[in-house]
């Protein structure tokens, strides 16, 4: 799979996305990951990208020019292109799946005021938001956006299975609680029935577990 983010700040999901989990699936070429830089598709000396809003008002405006020219040069048949703003849908695991079974993927992150409607309506497919409040640009969110779906390819976590069980996996439910070594930490115990070896028990223990939380958590769920 391939993922473009267009930011005008592409260090910041450079530094994100070399870590760890997606820094290795990088690396190893389970995807290609394609930083691009907005100003690289300006023509004037200052590399301008945004200008004042007509109509007045606070803040700069994304001018169309760059970013269709940069589209017209990524943009594959294939391709899904997706403008993060918090204008958008809420970005949710069913879409980090949908976009994981994506060949190109290409995020463009919003900036300060927003972007000219022009280039909003004739480049985008669609439009997300990672929740409802307001970044200062959209790199983050693409970071998040690139995380959540990088994880999910073949291969990423180095185990297929173990993005299954997990909260908003397949069923929409929190994760049970985990405990590890040692059994009792300051007189605080690890369950039983964790240690029972009963495997069918801790099974029916765990997902008793996972409805608790749900429904105190996140009962909207449900
Ligand atoms: N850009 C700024 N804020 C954002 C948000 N909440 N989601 C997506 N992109 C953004």
């Amino acid at each position: 799979m391939q993922i473009d983010i267009v930011s005008l700040f592409p260090s910041i999901c450079k530094g994100v996305l070399s870590e760890s989990v997606i820094g290795r699936a990088w690396k190893e070429g389970i995807v290609k990951i394609n930083l691009v830089d907005l100003r690289d598709y300006t023509h004037d000396a200052r590399k301008t990208v945004d200008d004042t809003p007509y109509g007045g008002g606070a803040g700069m405006v994304l001018r169309p020019e760059p970013l269709f020219e940069c589209l017209q040069d990524l943009r594959t048949p294939d391709a899904r292109v997706v403008l993060m703003t918090p204008q958008g849908k809420p970005f949710c695991q069913q879409t980090a799946r949908r976009f994981a079974t994506l060949s190109h993927l290409i995020l463009v992150c919003g900036h300060y005021e927003g972007i000219d409607e022009r280039a909003r309506q004739c480049l985008m497919d669609e439009e997300l938001s990672i929740g409802d409040y307001v970044l200062t640009n959209g790199a983050i969110a693409a970071s998040v956006v690139t995380d959540a779906v990088v994880r999910l390819l073949p291969g990423a976590l180095g185990n297929d299975v173990s993005s299954d069980e997990e909260s908003f996996g397949n069923e929409p439910l929190l994760e049970y609680p985990q405990f590890t070594r040692p059994v009792d930490y300051k007189g605080m115990r690890v369950p039983e029935i964790l240690l029972s070896g009963n495997h069918q028990e801790i099974a029916t223990w765990r997902l008793e577990q996972r409805v608790l939380r749900t429904v105190s958590r996140r009962p909207d769920l449900l």
